[in-house]
């Protein structure tokens, strides 16, 4: 910001000897006067008088050539201070036009316009030249002191309005210095926020998820035992059965051997009344869908256990996605009975290293926002899944009401829901996005409304970092 004060003058005018006195007036001998302070000082003790520091002239004869200097000037980041301009100069531009020529090129240059006469009247001349605040007019024949004050003011001038163009420089850049740290520190702030959020959710999730698993488990527990004795009479009852209808054919055998009698009417009135025949085959078809039933019921228990994983939780294992998926299936089965039909394009797949009862929950999760994204119809929901490389992956896609693009940032923030009180919390996906991640894994979605939705996860194989 210490410059040294810009001093520099260019004259242009087509009469030699202006340039002659200019130069006296602007560019005294300085030596001499020098010396002659010097000496004064000496003789009378007094300090030396401060030295106006010197002007610096260049002279142009024309328009043309002054604004050649200029340029140079320009180019040598030496720019002048003012300019001293004739106005009348018959060969080559006018005064006004040698003006609007320097200034496309410097509009910061100080102008004095010298005249003695002008064509032009000034008003008509300043508003041409839109100069009000940088043009100062000297009338001929001029004073030596006016010509003096009036290249010391405005080198002055000048040397102040580049003071003020550094500091207002100096100034943005502080703001965009500041405006920069604000931002950053309001990003900070941001992701802190969401940092936040997102451990809080996965707070939320893990204890959902345990006392889920506790309940699942405990359930599970409760019915596995009266399930198997079940099952296992099932059992024992078909086989006795099947003996106790040997038994019956040996009997019916021998009845048809008695002699007509009391007995004989009797047993065949009570054979009559009981309808045997119906019996013997209405008994093994009882007990069969017995079993069928009892089957699907332990088929239940184990979803439940293989759900909720509460022998191993938080165990990383090798599994099977595609068992997850249908247990995870059978569990919401409930849900999606009267909403929608389930298709599966499965393709073989490896085990995953993961934590099962957390992928099941990822899948859950994606199910039922699927089935409650329906309407009043019936609706369709595709899972599929495949291999690419060393991840697997997964999609499920519905076609329900779809998501409205200014959502479709938001909802894997925690508590994002667009489902009335009660019915959603808005957890599901940003639970899943936590575990999809941890899973170092990719969730996706594209969505149209009136369309459906499809997520996307995509998991490796093979947790390395795990
Ligand atoms: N398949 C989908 N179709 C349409 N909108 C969906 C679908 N899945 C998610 N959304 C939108 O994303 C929002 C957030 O879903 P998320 O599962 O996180 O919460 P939720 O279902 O509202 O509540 P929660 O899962 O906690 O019961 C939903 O409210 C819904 O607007
Ligand atoms: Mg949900």
């Amino acid at each position: 910001m210490n410059q040294p004060p810009n001093r520099r003058i260019l004259l242009i005018d087509d009469t030699p000897s202006i340039h002659e006195d200019f130069r006296k007036i602007l560019m005294p001998p300085m030596e001499q006067n020098a010396a002659l302070d010097e000496m004064e000082s000496a003789l009378f003790g007094e300090a030396a008088k401060p030295q106006a520091p010197p002007f610096e002239l260049d002279s142009a004869y024309g328009g043309q050539e002054g604004l050649q200097l200029l340029c140079t000037a320009m180019q040598q980041a030496r720019p002048y201070a003012l300019a001293f301009v004739d106005m009348r100069m018959p060969q080559g531009w006018d005064g006004a036009q040698t003006m609007e020529e320097l200034w496309k090129v410097d509009p910061d240059l100080q102008v004095v316009v010298c005249t003695a006469y002008s064509d032009y009247s000034w008003e008509e001349l300043l508003s041409r030249l839109k100069a009000h605040d940088r043009l100062l007019i000297l009338k001929k024949p001029f004073d030596n002191i006016e010509v003096q004050q009036m290249a010391n003011t405005l080198a002055a001038k000048w040397d102040m309005a580049r003071r003020a163009r550094l500091k207002t420089g100096h100034l943005e850049q502080l703001v965009e210095q500041r405006t920069e740290a604000l931002t950053l520190a309001s990003q900070a702030l941001q992701q802190e926020i969401d940092e936040r959020k997102q451990l809080q959710s996965q707070l939320i999730q893990s204890e959902k998820l345990a006392s889920l698993g506790q309940m699942a488990a405990g359930v599970a527990h409760e019915i596995n035992n009266p399930v198997g004795f079940v099952t296992s009479n099932l059992g024992t009852l078909e086989s006795d059965f099947k003996q106790l209808q040997r038994m019956l054919d040996a009997y019916q055998q021998a009845e048809a051997a008695l002699a007509p009698g009391d007995c004989l009417e009797q047993l065949s009135a009570l054979r009559n009344e009981l309808d045997l025949d119906f019996l013997k085959e209405d008994i093994p078809i009882l007990i069969r869908e017995s079993k069928d039933g009892i089957g699907r019921v332990t088929q239940i228990v184990k979803d439940l256990k293989n759900f909720s994983r509460v022998d191993n939780d938080e165990q990383w294992q090798w599994a099977n996605l595609q068992q997850g998926i249908d247990s995870t299936l059978n569990i919401v089965a409930s849900e999606l009975k009267h909403k929608a039909d389930v298709i599966k394009h499965y393709q073989p797949l490896p085990e995953i290293e993961c934590l099962a009862s957390q992928i099941n929950q990822v899948v859950m999760n994606l199910v039922i926002n699927a089935a409650q994204a329906m309407g009043p119809e019936r609706g369709t929901i595709t899972l599929s899944n495949g291999v690419e490389g060393d991840r697997v992956w997964l999609e499920v896609a519905d076609n329900g009401c779809g998501i409205a693009p200014h959502c479709l940032q938001k909802i894997f923030d925690p508590f994002f829901t667009t489902k009335p009180v009660g019915e959603g919390t808005g957890l599901g996906l940003s639970l899943s996005y936590g575990i999809v991640k941890k899973h170092h894994g990719d969730i996706s979605v594209s969505s149209e409304v009136g369309r459906g939705t499809t997520f996307r996860v995509v998991l490796p194989i093979r947790q390395t970092a795990a």
